[in-house]
């Protein structure tokens, strides 16, 4: 079985309760039960974190070196500013796919820029829960 890691990062644990307008209704639990339900389909082994702390990111990344064959990740904010999760990804040269519930390319001017997308061979934006099954469906294919 392929391992896949999904991390997700600052504030998506807040989904459900945040800006429903962009994010919608459903929470993170109910991310996990879609997340867990689409990999258990496809036959995958998922692994999912989540953490508001840039740091523990970063750990999380360096933590699956040599242990997962694929991460997603949606950074949250951190997408947009954190050259330590690129360099964590650059470190440890998993496939990577972002992941991004909203289109962070017609929103605010500064969601349009990625550091995660200086690495990741792939990003999926404004798909919703979907992103992620898109996700996990090209890191199973690869
Ligand atoms: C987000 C988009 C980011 O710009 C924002 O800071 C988030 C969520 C998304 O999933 O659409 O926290 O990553």
């Amino acid at each position: 079985m392929k391992k896949i890691l999904v991390i997700n990062g600052v504030n998506l644990n807040m989904l459900g309760i945040r800006e429903k307008e962009i994010y919608g209704n459903q929470s993170y639990q109910d991310l996990m039960f879609y997340i867990k339900t689409e990999s258990s389909r496809m036959g995958l082994d998922v692994t999912c974190v989540q953490s508001n702390y840039e740091g523990k990111i970063v750990e999380y990344i360096q933590e699956a070196y040599q242990k997962y064959e694929g991460i997603i990740i949606n950074a949250g904010a951190y997408t947009h500013t954190s050259i330590a999760i690129l360099d964590a990804l650059k470190a440890v040269q998993i496939p990577t796919v972002e992941v991004h519930l909203s289109d962070i390319n017609n929103r605010d001017e500064f969601r349009k820029f990625s550091y995660i997308g200086l690495y990741a061979e792939k990003q999926i934006v404004g798909k919703g829960f979907a992103g992620y099954k898109e996700a996990l469906e090209y890191l199973k294919n690869k």
